[in-house]
């Protein structure tokens, strides 16, 4: 663990610099709006280690594969989101010599992320060898009203030396990806072209033949005198840049300007990318920088109006939240059903920036309460639009009639993932995508839903499952055999708890869907049952059967259900009893060891008792959660919030914070030495989970809400808004009271401590604890 930010309600500090902290304040302070996103990167030129990093959503490469061993399934390329041109670039030369902080003394260093305005700025203070000093001080945002403008705003000052100051204001084509599989360019040029101080880049990526056109525009100014300076067009293969160049004196303050669009042909025809981005570059000019930052600032106090957190007495808690918030609202705006959110955002680029079950398991529940439901919408009819990919995905591994396996990684509907034991046994995912379903309706009401697009998807994952039980003679049941379930340091194990609960629960919430739909919705059911080609009688009588015969492995003397068959035959360590040198187990020890351990990577059982824990008393609750919390070494970082949500369902609330703090404070606290590739996206969701549902109880339970709090020691109050049918709500917990206030226009019930309150629109319901 390393700290070395200060702490602040709103702000993410870094003071001083040290090269070692770079590139995991690359990740941190990383900026984005739904469109793009971009690592925390000088804007100067830098040579110390630095991973440079500009995203496009949803332009990719379909990368060639590298594996070890071949088997048929597997995917031809991973898909990555593509480190793209780089428009943010400036160089600057007193005197011939660079500015870069690499090389320089930097004798004072303030680096600071505002969440609340979503800004990104930097002061600095270095010298050269010869003890000529400058002063910097630089802001950038990428707008989140207009999402595909960015600017920027760099001040230089020659401290104590006069001389020639030469500054060149660039967008570069020449990138590549770090995790290229084999160090291949994924860009070719187009066109580079500019106009006085506006110039513009082409690219188009290889294979998959995405347009995109950067656009800049810049401005110098020396701000005492108010003297403005043109620039001299450069035009290179692949790069662009407006050159200044002139004399400078001791105490003069210049300051550069550049504002930025980036527009794809996942929005414009190719041929329209070039006029488009001169348009709405040009609007932005004419707004002007300031007005473009007063928009941003707008922009994000309405985000957090709907999604902030406010904890008190905390500080350390608050900052970690906020800074979870912050990112998840920056990586996905919902505005385009074809976009999802890839486990690093655009932060870094591993996971290539593909989807992952994450998306349904644990972010969705963060874009249903806190943005319009349009938002949560999108999420899902994501996948509507790959079932048919999905349907290919489970032919090509031998399913028919229909059946639906959606890939463990995509971008497009295709698996990208190939390593045999999670590609073609990780099944589970299909279960989060159809809890997804449920879970938007139980919150949104949006029943429709079902008939326009959900219930096609549920009834795909249902033949899966349907297919892959199959009977055990000696058992007389229905088994799920080869499947590695959540927690992945257990692969090809039969009848994992969690899997075969998940597929019976899709395959009794299908059979009820069928029933809804073909009542409420009759002509969709007509479309549905005709399109899917669905054979009421075979098809829903092989669930029924498999419903009354499944098997669900437990132990009865222990009063537990087993994470698989055989799992207690394994010596039954604790985490505890591991020493600190060995962990994470998963850098330590080999594989085979892992396997054979009884360590749980990330939650398994409780994962399925945290989605499904209105279908078990306490009792069992508890009982399972003693019995496998001591045995989860927690290396994903998407467990400790699930079991930081059951740890204060029981009462553990110290457990529950101690839980909470490794979720909320993972990259901010770089707690597993890895930050600098990225953050953990959707793992923050997971942090959002932890206060809302965990310390904040709330639960959707028949339609209605409910709210258990309890809050940990040190704080005081614990406030947050939630979007329920309809209403906007903000609840307010302290140690004495639940406050309620309804920002929505009609009366609602909801339940405090298991009693129900009548709460009218408007007003405000305050409950003594
Ligand atoms: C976890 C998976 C997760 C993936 C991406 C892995 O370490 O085990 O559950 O989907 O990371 O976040």
């Amino acid at each position: 663990m390393r700290k070395y930010l200060l702490e602040d309600e709103w702000l993410i500090i870094e003071e001083g610099f040290d090269r070692e902290d770079h590139k995991r304040s690359e990740s941190l302070f990383s900026l984005g709006n739904g469109h793009m996103g971009m690592r925390a990167n000088f804007e100067e030129t830098y040579t110390g280690p630095s991973l440079r990093g500009t995203y496009l959503a949803g332009i990719y490469y379909p990368d060639k594969t590298r594996v070890g061993w071949w088997k048929n399934g597997y995917p031809e390329y991973f898909a990555k989101v593509l480190n793209a041109p780089n428009w943010i670039g400036m160089k600057f030369r007193f005197n011939e010599e660079e500015l870069n902080l690499d090389t320089m003394k930097v004798s004072y260093f303030r680096r600071v992320l505002n969440m609340k305005e979503g800004i990104l700025s930097r002061e600095f203070i270095a010298s050269w060898s010869d003890g000529k000093q400058i002063r910097v001080e630089t802001e950038r945002f990428l707008s989140m009203k207009r999402r595909e403008i960015g600017a920027i705003r760099y001040y230089i000052s020659p401290l104590n030396f006069s001389g020639t100051l030469e500054a060149e204001l660039f967008i570069d084509g020449n990138v590549v990806n770090e995790d290229a599989n084999y160090d291949e360019k994924f860009w070719e040029p187009v066109d580079q072209s500019g106009d006085g101080a506006n110039c513009y880049l082409r690219s188009r990526t290889k294979k998959s033949a995405f347009d995109i056109c950067m656009a800049m525009h810049s401005e110098c100014l020396f701000l005492n005198g108010q003297k403005a300076i043109s620039p001299e067009l450069i035009v290179n293969q692949q790069y662009v840049s407006n050159r200044y160049q002139f004399d400078v004196k001791e105490g003069d303050q210049i300051r550069f300007t550049k504002i930025a669009c980036v527009t794809t042909s996942r929005d414009y025809v190719p041929d329209q990318l070039l006029f488009n981005a001169g348009q709405i570059l040009d609007h932005a000019v004419i707004s002007g920088y300031e007005n473009l930052k007063h928009e941003q600032i707008t922009a994000w106090a309405d985000k957090w109006k709907t999604s902030d957190i406010v904890i008190e007495g905390d500080i350390s808690a608050q900052q970690g939240i906020r800074f979870n918030i912050f990112h998840l609202n920056q990586t996905y705006t919902g505005y385009d059903p074809l976009l999802n959110i890839g486990p690093k955002g655009f932060t870094g680029e591993k996971y290539g920036g593909s989807t992952y079950w994450d998306t349904e398991a644990y972010c969705l529940p963060f874009y249903l309460n806190t943005a319009d439901k349009e938002v949560a919408r999108n999420l899902l009819i994501y996948r509507y639009r790959h079932l048919g990919k999905a349907i290919q995905n489970a032919e090509k591994l031998g399913f028919t009639d229909g059946a639906a396996l959606y890939p463990m990684v995509t971008i497009n509907g295709e698996e990208c993932h190939n390593e045999w034991e999670i590609t073609f046994e990780e099944i589970h995912r299909n279960g989060a995508i159809a809890y997804a379903v449920y879970n938007y309706i139980r919150h949104t009401g949006d029943d429709y839903y079902l008939a326009e697009y959900g219930l096609e998807v549920l009834i795909g994952i249902s033949r899966f499952w349907s297919q892959r039980f199959n009977f055990s003679d000696p058992k007389q049941l229905f088994v799920m055999l080869g499947v590695t379930g959540p927690n992945e340091y257990e692969n090809n194990v039969n009848n994992n708890w969690y899997t075969n609960y998940i597929a019976s629960w899709t395959l009794t919430y299908t059979l009820e869907s069928i029933d809804f739909v073909r009542g409420k919705y009759p002509d969709d059911w007509n479309r549905i049952e005709q399109k899917s080609k669905f054979r009421m009688i075979p098809e829903t009588s092989r669930w029924s059967t498999i419903l009354n015969h499944v098997f669900l492995p437990a132990d009865d003397n222990l009063g537990i259900f087993l994470q698989q068959e055989g799992y207690l035959d394994k010596e039954q360590l604790l985490a505890s009893d591991l020493s600190p040198d060995e962990r994470p187990i998963n850098q330590h020890w080999s594989w085979d060891r892992i396997l054979r351990s009884c360590f749980i990577k990330q939650a398994d059982v409780l994962e399925g008792l945290y989605l499904f824990e209105d279908h078990f008393s306490p009792d069992i609750i508890r009982r399972n959660f003693d019995f496998y919390e001591p045995r989860t070494v927690h290396e994903s970082s998407l467990s400790p919030c699930v079991h930081a949500i059951l740890a204060s369902k029981l009462g553990y609330i110290d457990t529950a914070y101690q839980l909470y703090l490794r979720t909320s404070r993972l990259d901010l606290d770089d707690y597993n030495h890895e930050v600098q590739e990225g953050c953990h996206i959707t793992s923050m969701a997971g942090t959002w989970l932890a206060i809302v549902e965990g310390f904040g109880g709330m639960r959707v339970i028949d339609n209605q809400l409910h709210f258990n709090p309890l809050l940990p020691q040190g704080w005081t109050s614990l406030s947050f808004t939630v979007h329920f049918r309809g209403h906007l709500l903000v609840i307010i917990i302290d140690k004495r009271s639940v406050r309620v206030i309804d920002q929505g226009d009609s009366a609602m019930e909801l339940f405090i401590n298991n009693t129900g309150y009548q709460i009218k629109p408007g007003t405000e319901l305050t409950v003594q604890l």
